[in-house]
């Protein structure tokens, strides 16, 4: 077989492989056991985390030899159909590209006959959320009251983008990013199938530059595997992706709980990016408070790096209490934080009606 991508070669084959989507795996399997199967099934959420995979696999449970069953046998001519693109029951739809009411009104169409030569007549729409309103209304008809042997399965990165009256008809399942250390674990073993020696440093660097999603970690490991030969070491993954040393984020942490706000500042300067204020206070009700501020740009990505950080190096407990997005740090001239206007955006935070007479506090103690 010519050259795979990793993240198609590794792309799960049953449902115990699929890695941290237990909530949604468990489900479906409990479901096929319990014979109790939804006529339509929505999987949603971030890029990269097993939707259309775990809808592969759950259309071979459904369709393979003697099924439903969870423990199909690998050499299935029928999941192996299913897992080639093969099956004449199975049909992958991507919505993107077929988003307009005459292909649904086809898709209707066929709805009717019975499968070929397998159990269910099983449509994977992905995108779900690219049809268009006729679209949806001319499949709404369809879901209303499908035949027994159809089985339609969604996926989707926009659920808000779905009419309600959709939704309403499916069973909906939402993936979870993956975290961080699972996909340590998992680039390892691929890592080891491919006989590449990553250094774990660089692999918790390319795990926290694929923010949870696994198709980023595994392509990231492809183009470092190209770049790089057989020895990939954490340096390279940095350079590569301008991501921040670990140590320099544990200095960070470190430094947010022993409450030493100097060095807290300074390494938040040379992680101008992933800023982060902590500031733990001790003795609010034996707990310890912090609070983190990350600056409003790229807020989102950022803020859950470092919160996936602390939550390896702290204790639950100690995990900030409040998180805020705040405009970029107030650098001065020379390029070094402007303590005097940082200390005024803070105080403004602060004084802001939702803050509690405890973080006010606390916020003194930074000032
Ligand atoms: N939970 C997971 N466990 C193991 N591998 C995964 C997981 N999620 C994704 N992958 C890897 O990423 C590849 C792509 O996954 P998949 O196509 O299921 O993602 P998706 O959620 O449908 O993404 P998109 O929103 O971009 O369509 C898979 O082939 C597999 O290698
Ligand atoms: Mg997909």
């Amino acid at each position: 077989m010519g050259y795979q991508v990793i993240a198609r070669k590794y792309r799960p084959q049953r449902f115990s492989d699929v890695v941290g989507q237990e909530h949604v795996t468990h489900t479906l399997s409990r479901a096929i056991e319990q014979k109790r199967i939804a006529h339509a099934y929505l999987f949603c959420g971030p890029r990269g985390t097993g939707k259309t995979t775990i809808a592969r696999i759950f259309a071979k449970c459904l369709n393979c030899t003697g099924g439903p069953k969870v423990d199909f046998d690998d050499n299935d001519f029928r999941c192996q159909e299913i897992a080639d693109g093969r099956s004449l029951d199975v049909q992958e739809i991507d919505a993107a590209s077929n988003r307009g009411i005459d292909e649904i009104r086809g898709l209707r169409e066929t709805v009717k006959y019975a499968p070929a030569s397998s159990k269910f007549k099983i449509y994977i729409i992905d995108e779900v959320h690219m049809l268009t309103k006729e679209a949806f209304n001319a499949l709404l008809k369809t879901l209303e009251e499908p035949p027994e042997h159809v089985k339609f399965m969604f996926a989707t990165t926009e659920p808000e983008k779905i009419l309600l009256t959709i939704l309403s008809r499916c069973q909906r399942f939402d993936l979870r990013r993956i975290p961080a250390a699972l996909i340590v674990k998992h680039l390892a073993h691929i890592a080891n199938l491919e006989k590449v020696k990553v250094d774990p440093a660089a692999l918790y660097a390319i795990a926290r530059g694929a923010e949870g999603a696994m198709r980023d970690a595994e392509s990231t490991l492809d183009q470092l595997i190209s770049f790089c030969g057989e020895t990939i070491e954490e340096p390279d993954v940095l350079s590569m992706f301008g991501l921040t040393a670990q140590s320099q984020l544990l200095e960070l942490s470190r430094a947010v709980l022993a409450g030493e706000i100097e060095t807290a500042l300074y390494a938040l300067g040379l992680l101008r990016e992933c800023a982060v204020v902590a500031v733990p206070t001790d003795g609010f009700e034996g707990m310890t408070i912090c609070t983190a501020y990350v600056p409003a740009i790229g807020a989102d990505t950022s803020a859950w790096n470092l919160r996936e950080r602390l939550t390896e190096v702290l204790p639950p407990y100690m995990m900030p209490s409040r998180w805020m997005a705040f405009d970029a740090l107030p650098l001065n001239t020379n390029g070094k934080i402007d303590r005097p206007r940082l200390r005024e955006q803070f105080s403004a935070a602060m004084a802001a009606p939702d803050r509690t007479e405890a973080l006010r506090e606390h916020a003194v103690i930074l000032t």
